[in-house]
């Protein structure tokens, strides 16, 4: 039996200006570009097995395959996945067999590193290891710009992924210049994200549908507009290492994301009580002279940005929060890559 076996490994990210709502649903193209850094240690480590054989027997047998799809297979962590986060999978792996030109099915075991139960979100990782161990297997070798743009179609957030450290993802005008590029190493500038877990509860509304509530959010257009002048202050501020800028940046960004999310139609409310104890203690810590700002995601659990000096410091307090259930610690992270 002819079969093609990769693995690879991707990064969790943390956008510090955020991507909200789609121009084009399907193809994912953001309404505004975005900047991320990409957080090592919270990982997804996937393999694709491509098998030819498996499928012409199943044809031969009069099963009812077709398209190649319904004979994928998906573990995660151990268990088999079925319903629409297979077939979202499935739906991806059809991608990349069109640009393979092949037809094989595709056996995917994959596994997140992130303790289990954090409401962290997984889509960015699993979606840049999925499009670098499938492509691969596949013997696509493709252009990082190329592997960047098929990450994204599995999840927009993903492709952000690809890269290594800091990332940009340009709106671009259309798929294909719609993608992510380094903007600094990690080693840049040690920065770190104090994850502070307030729920681990699946989130009622997910990414995917919030994106295609936002433009019922009368805000969200000046969100949109003001997209270029965030960007060029946040990419500014990285690469000047200026932790007052980025601090000023990101938190007014994250608000604004939020108060589009909140204002949609239905509203969509991520925020819980501790997580808006933790803004206000983040802040007064930061007046206190403490190197620290908030990001907030679709939940309600609280990201810290700080230098990396600080990091246990930061951990401690937040920790000591009521409500904080766990506090991960992230630095930066590399680009996604292969396992031999
Ligand atoms: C709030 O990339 O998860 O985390 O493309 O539908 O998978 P899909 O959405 P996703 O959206 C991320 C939204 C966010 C902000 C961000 O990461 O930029």
């Amino acid at each position: 039996m002819s079969e093609q076996s990769t693995t690879a490994v991707a990064c969790a990210n943390i956008a510090l200006i955020k991507y909200w709502g789609n121009r084009d649903d399907t193809l994912r193209l953001p309404a505004n570009g975005s900047i991320s850094m990409n957080l090592e240690g919270l990982f997804t480590r996937t393999t694709v097995t491509w098998r030819e054989e498996e499928l012409a027997l199943s044809a031969a047998k009069g099963g009812a395959w077709k398209e190649g799809n319904e004979e994928d297979s998906l573990i995660i962590n151990g268990l088999p996945v079925r319903g629409t986060a297979f077939q979202r999978v499935s739906d991806f792996l059809d991608l990349v067999r069109n640009m393979a030109g092949m037809e094989w099915r595709a056996e995917v075991v994959s596994e997140n590193n992130f303790p289990a139960g954090t409401g962290i979100a997984s889509s960015a990782s699993a979606f840049a290891a999925l499009a670098l161990a499938a492509s691969i297997a596949a013997g696509l070798d493709l252009e990082p710009a190329a592997l960047s743009r098929l990450a994204r179609r599995g999840s927009g957030s993903a492709c952000r992924s690809i890269p290594g450290g800091f990332v940009e993802w340009q709106a671009g005008i259309g798929d294909e210049d719609s993608f992510a590029t380094s903007i600094a190493s990690p080693e840049h500038w040690e920065l770190a994200d104090c994850i502070a877990v307030v729920s681990a509860k699946q989130k009622p509304t997910g990414s995917t549908e919030g994106h295609s509530m936002a433009d019922t959010s009368p805000l969200q257009a000046g969100r949109v507009a003001d997209a270029p002048r965030r960007l060029d202050l946040c990419r500014r501020a990285l690469l000047e290492r200026d932790f007052d800028a980025l601090a000023g940046i990101v938190e007014l960004d994250s608000n604004l994301m939020h108060s589009v999310m909140m204002t949609s139609m239905p509203p969509l409310f991520y925020w819980q009580e501790p997580t808006l104890t933790l803004m206000r203690l983040v802040r007064e810590w930061r007046f206190g002279g403490l190197p620290v700002c908030y990001s907030i995601d679709a939940g309600p659990n609280v990201h810290v940005i700080t230098e990396g000096a600080a990091a246990g410091r930061v951990a401690d307090l937040l920790g000591a929060v009521p409500g904080v259930q766990k506090v991960l610690v992230a630095l930066g992270g590399g680009q996604a890559r292969l396992v031999k």
